[in-house]
């Protein structure tokens, strides 16, 4: 088991691809605190999770308000005595309203989708500064990439590409400068930018069309399932990847080839 002994906390864990990433960790043996907005489903999940034999405790907090993500990360302390893996992953998706392009709207999508990596990262940080040790994961998309999508650029405007794309963007600038800022304690901070995944939300939020079209922009000819995802995540939240930091990983069937 590549994280006995570890204890990782899972923004949107409740469902969807974080409860896949919730899901793999358990396997790999760590402890795994739940954090979604969705508190009935964080529970089941939790307790899913428990009677596969892990350690697994929930918290219904917002990611973007950081006295209640403080308060999560002592809650998780005071479980499991320490925090060794955080993965941003909450983000406004299968909620996102695409009728709605209030400036507000957008200034709300930022707050959760971009923000609340640094809310969230704030709120572990102590507990790695003083173990010396940490891994955060943040999760961006592929929608950080217009450019690479392969699509007409009419299509992208039935797509979240915006604010959302935006947000996504950040997130990669945000997993360099923290990988710098933070290195010095050896917390590492990596990103992985998933293709069309095809999640409950992805079926709500992406028109038919559109997966396909996808699907015929990548090299390997398809897209991810939740499961595709968690062999990545679990390997830049092992010592396997103990070297590696600063780093977007696109895992997404050969669609955006960066580097
Ligand atoms: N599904 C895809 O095709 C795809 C592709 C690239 C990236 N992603 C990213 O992967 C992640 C998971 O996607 P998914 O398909 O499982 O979507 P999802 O909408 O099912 O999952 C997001 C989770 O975040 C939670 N959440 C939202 N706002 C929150 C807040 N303020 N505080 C706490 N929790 C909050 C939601 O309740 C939900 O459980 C998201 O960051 C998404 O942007 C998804």
């Amino acid at each position: 088991m590549r994280l006995a002994g570890k204890v990782a906390v899972v923004t949107g864990g409740a469902q969807g691809i974080g409860r896949a990433y919730c899901e793999g960790f358990a396997r790999e043996g760590a402890a795994i605190a739940v954090v979604d907005l969705r508190r009935e489903q964080a529970e089941a999940t939790a307790a899913a999770l428990r009677e596969a034999g892990a350690r697994a405790t929930a918290h219904a907090v917002n990611v973007a308000d950081q006295a209640e993500m403080d308060a999560m990360a002592a809650a998780v302390e005071r479980e499991f005595g320490r925090i060794d893996v955080l993965v941003n992953n909450a983000a406004i998706y299968q909620d996102m309203d695409m009728g709605d392009q209030s400036l507000e709207y957008l200034r709300r999508i930022l707050d959760v989708n971009l923000l609340g990596i640094l809310v969230c990262a704030r709120a572990v940080f102590p507990a790695m500064k003083r173990q010396r040790s940490g891994s955060i994961i943040n999760i961006s998309s592929g929608a950080a990439y217009p450019d690479r999508l392969g699509m007409p650029a009419r299509d992208l405007e039935t797509v979240p590409s915006f604010a959302y794309g935006l947000a996504k963007s950040g997130v990669v600038y945000y997993t360099k400068t923290m990988a710098r800022a933070l290195g010095q304690y050896n917390v590492r901070v990596n990103a992985i930018a998933p293709g069309v995944t095809m999640s409950e939300a992805t079926r709500k939020v992406v028109p038919g069309p559109i997966v396909e079209r996808l699907k015929a922009a990548a090299a390997l000819g398809r897209t991810l399932e939740p499961a595709d995802l968690v062999g990545t995540v679990v390997f830049l939240a092992s010592d396997d990847s103990a070297l590696m930091t600063g780093q977007t990983l696109s895992v997404d069937a050969g669609v955006a080839m960066l580097g």
